[in-house]
């Protein structure tokens, strides 16, 4: 063969990567894991089989947690815990820092175990997941350094059950043990089956790096040991990323147990191109997007959104990128694409993208020779999809991109949100003004400005909608590892004597000081319920002092889509919701007498403490009237070239029932905060002392609030909030009172995996200092991190 033949095509020989000391790790090993708990390996017995994703052929046997062993593993990380948690932040920085580098002194095995594992290309796992996972002890051993001045007031949760998936699983491991163990909890992890073997990996070097025993605990097996770990009593947080599908149903079970849970899932992320973007960087910015990982990444840029004038020069300039990509062996350093991890995804991507044909759209693949063995899959190109196409609805989690044009921004912004998942948005523009005016409107937790897949352990990732909740990394990644002190040793509350509704007044009222009726407040107005039912509202001693409407499913329906109309109040100024809530604040002020007795009436209470509540949610009003212009974001600086700006934005529409007890203080307490963060609301006043809700109908009347803000539903608790828990179109809801009532807030959210905010029965202080400021702000917002190109 003549050498100019190479120089004419240009191709690329072979580069492999030696697997000889991971094939000797390996072989050390008898190929045959056990899992790690307590500090040790245990020998295992129920195994199962995994495969090289490159070549089918067998790769280890894994054993498969049972009952007893995730039982013996939850143990230890429970007797860890509390002496972990009371070491000092400095010792807990070294462990951190100690595991850190222990990963950069390994980090070739790791990255070469990670790609014959996964099937990811050596080049991506020495130069992104390897790295990365480093940097994420290094950043959160500055988090256990500076726990107690940067956290004074908050306690790490306890012992935390992780899952995680196959998709970066090093990565993911790091990710999530980072902060748990920064904070001073301990975990019990459980990797992805297809993918298990760098966490075992870590444990080992964990051991040689002398972590205590029973800190990290890793229990390998497959779904069904994954919901043991969901399910034990011993966990005091459950985190997960996966399919929305397991992300689901973990909702519904551990809903009412008192567990914390995140939950980072799929995506169908919009990437946006406009007509002034630099289209050649675009490209290379689709090549990071889609066929990075062979596409197999929650945030995957995989709808390609195009400004029409460019769509087809931009298709052609694409095409001819994708000739050139290359797959091959995921240890041959000079591929772009190596394997799909195992062959039910390789099916699932075939299966999808063959609907997406059937469909219409029209398929693009680049010419190249796969390798014949194991999963691969070309990169792959559907054009002319329409928005409601199953291939731009549903994740394919592969090598896949589909496109759909738009003409204007306005249009771009409509088709990017056209989607029940929220995690990211990469957006493409020349024109600054254009790309950060359209990163405020996508609904996204993430958002990359001329760039994408950009991480960093500094900055928070996480999405809203179906994507999940909560955010991994950075200070807002930090909290979700912690409780307030204040939530600590709560009591329950008593149970509360039922009332029943009746049809409209009958003459029975027996109290002297009879009412009207009061109804309900929906978009600014007083409005009848639906059902024309009512209920009565008694002393203490049990006379009748009003009724009030009974509201039901309808009411509610009518009220959250008021709420949704009142959308303009989000982008209203802090300064302006600020304003609102001190015009009610004074308004209120003006009728605190009022209050203070029909709250004596209603509660029994005597005056001075009828008067101090009124005094309490006037000051209430004030502070989160100070807080609206101060609960900002922040400026994370990546090491990477430029900036990500952590914003708070409203979360959107959020259910709000309030606590039986506190029936003034318990509204303002709960709706301010939401208010003065943009969000609209929809409340459910105390169900025994309502009068102090409907009373207030008066003050918004009299105050600039816009109609629709905040929406008021007498009744019963329960029904009401099961009718905002499985509303489509309320994105968050907080539920105070009984149990039963967290319980089935929790389990029927999970419909569209709205955010919750509940107490499990427990009481609040509301006058102390704690029932207010940034705690409650953190729970009314979203943060979104949007990485700009700034400085050199
Ligand atoms: P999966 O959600 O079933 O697996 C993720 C993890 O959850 C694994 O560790 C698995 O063992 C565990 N798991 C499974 N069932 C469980 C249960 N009932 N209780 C507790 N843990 C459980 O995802 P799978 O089946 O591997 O992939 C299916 C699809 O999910 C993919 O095609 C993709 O669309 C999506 N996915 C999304 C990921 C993301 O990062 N957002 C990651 C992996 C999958
Ligand atoms: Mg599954």
């Amino acid at each position: 063969m003549s050498i100019a033949k190479y120089f004419d095509d240009m191709s690329y020989g072979l580069s492999p990567e030696s697997d000889t000391e991971a094939r000797a790790w390996l072989a050390r090993h008898d190929h045959s894991f056990g899992h790690f708990i307590a500090g040790s390996f245990t020998t295992p017995d129920h195994s199962f089989q995994t495969f090289e994703p490159a070549t089918g052929k067998p790769l280890a046997h894994l054993a498969r947690g049972t009952a007893a062993e995730v039982d013996a593993a939850v143990t230890a990380a429970r007797k860890a815990q509390s002496p972990w948690a009371k070491l000092t932040g400095h010792a807990r920085a070294r462990h951190l820092y100690a595991l850190a580098r222990m990963i950069q002194r390994h980090a070739r095995l790791i990255a070469v175990v990670e790609a014959i594992d996964n099937g990811k290309p050596i080049r991506e796992t020495r130069d992104i997941d390897v790295p990365l996972a480093a940097r994420h002890f290094t950043h959160h051993a500055g988090w256990a350094q500076l726990q107690a001045t940067a956290f004074p007031d908050h306690a790490p949760l306890g012992v935390v059950g992780q899952i995680i998936p196959w998709n970066f699983p090093f990565l993911m491991l790091a990710w999530k043990l980072a902060p748990a163990l920064a904070l001073g909890n301990t975990v019990v992890l459980k990797p992805a089956e297809y993918t298990s073997l760098t966490a075992l990996l870590f444990a080992e070097l964990a051991q040689a790096a002398g972590l205590p025993a029973g800190v990290i605990n890793i229990v390998t097996g497959e779904g069904d040991t994954g919901a043991l770990l969901v399910d034990h009593p011993g966990i005091d947080k459950i985190a997960f990323t996966g399919s929305t599908e397991v992300g689901r149903l973990i909702r519904q079970r551990i809903a009412g147990t008192g567990k914390s849970l995140t939950l980072e899932l799929g995506g169908k992320s919009p990437f946006i191109v406009f007509d002034d973007a630099d289209l050649d960087g675009a490209v290379e910015g689709v090549v990071d997007a889609i066929w990075f990982n062979q596409g197999q990444v929650c945030c995957a840029g995989s709808r390609l959104l195009l400004q029409e004038g460019i769509a087809e020069d931009f298709i052609r300039r694409l095409k001819r990128r994708m000739d050139n990509l290359r797959v091959g062996s995921p240890l041959d350093k000079s591929i772009d694409m190596g394997a799909i991890v195992a062959p039910v995804q390789l099916d699932r991507i075939r299966a999808l993208v063959a609907q997406g044909v059937a469909e219409g759209a029209t398929l693009y693949q680049a010419a190249m020779d796969l390798p014949t063995n194991g999963c691969f899959y070309p990169p792959t190109l559907l054009t002319g999809v329409q928005p409601a196409h199953i291939v731009a609805q549903e994740e394919i989690f592969g090598p896949v991109a589909v496109t759909i044009t738009f003409r204007t921004p306005d249009e771009s912004v409509q088709l990017a949100n056209h989607s029940r998942y929220g995690l990211s948005a990469s957006i493409w523009s020349e024109s600054i003004s254009l790309a950060l005016q359209v990163a405020a409107k996508v609904e996204a937790g993430v958002v990359w400005v001329n760039a994408t897949n950009l991480f960093d352990a500094a900055v928070g990732f996480g999405g809203r909608k179906e994507s999940g909740f909560g955010r991994e990394g950075g200070r807002e990644g930090a909290y979700e590892y912690l409780k307030p002190k204040a939530m600590l040793g709560r009591k329950l509350r008593p149970a509360q004597p039922p009332i029943t509704a009746r049809s409209a007044s009958i003459a029975d009222f027996v109290a002297p000081t009879i009412d009207r009726t009061a109804k309900l407040f929906i978009a600014g107005k007083q409005a009848r319920p639906d059902g024309n039912y009512s209920r009565p509202v008694l002393t203490p001693r049990g006379a009748l002092i009003a009724e009030v409407g009974e509201g039901n499913r309808k009411d509610i329906r009518n009220a959250v889509s008021a709420a949704r109309k009142a959308e303009a109040w989000a982008n209203a100024t802090a300064h302006n919701r600020a304003q609102v809530l001190y015009y009610i604040a004074e308004n209120l002020s003006a009728r605190a007498t009022e209050f203070a007795s029909r709250i004596s009436a209603m509660t029994g209470q005597g005056a001075a403490k009828a008067d101090a509540e009124v005094a309490a949610s006037i000051e209430r009003l004030f502070s989160y009237a100070a807080w609206a212009d101060k609960y900002e974001g922040s400026v994370h600086a990546p090491p990477l070239r430029g900036v990500a700006l952590a914003m708070h934005e409203p979360i959107g529409v959020v259910g709000v029932i309030c606590p039986p007890e506190a029936p003034l203080l318990g509204l303002i307490s709960l709706t301010a905060p939401l208010i003065a963060m943009g969000n609209r609301v929809v409340a459910v006043p105390s169900a025994p002392h309502p009068l102090s809700a409907t009373d207030f109908y008066g003050v918004l009347e009299t105050s600039d609030m816009p109609d629709g803000v905040l929406n008021i539903v007498t009744g019963d608790p329960q029904p009401l909030a099961e009718a905002l828990a499985t509303h489509a179109d309320v994105d968050a809801l907080w539920a105070f009172g009984s149990e039963a009532l967290s319980e089935s807030a929790e389990r029927l959210s999970a419909s569209n995996l709205k955010r919750t905010f509940v107490d499990h029965g427990r009481l609040t202080d509301w006058h102390h200092p704690s029932a207010e400021g940034a705690d409650w702000l953190r729970h009314a917002t979203e943060v979104k991190n949007i990485w700009i190109p700034y400085g050199v």
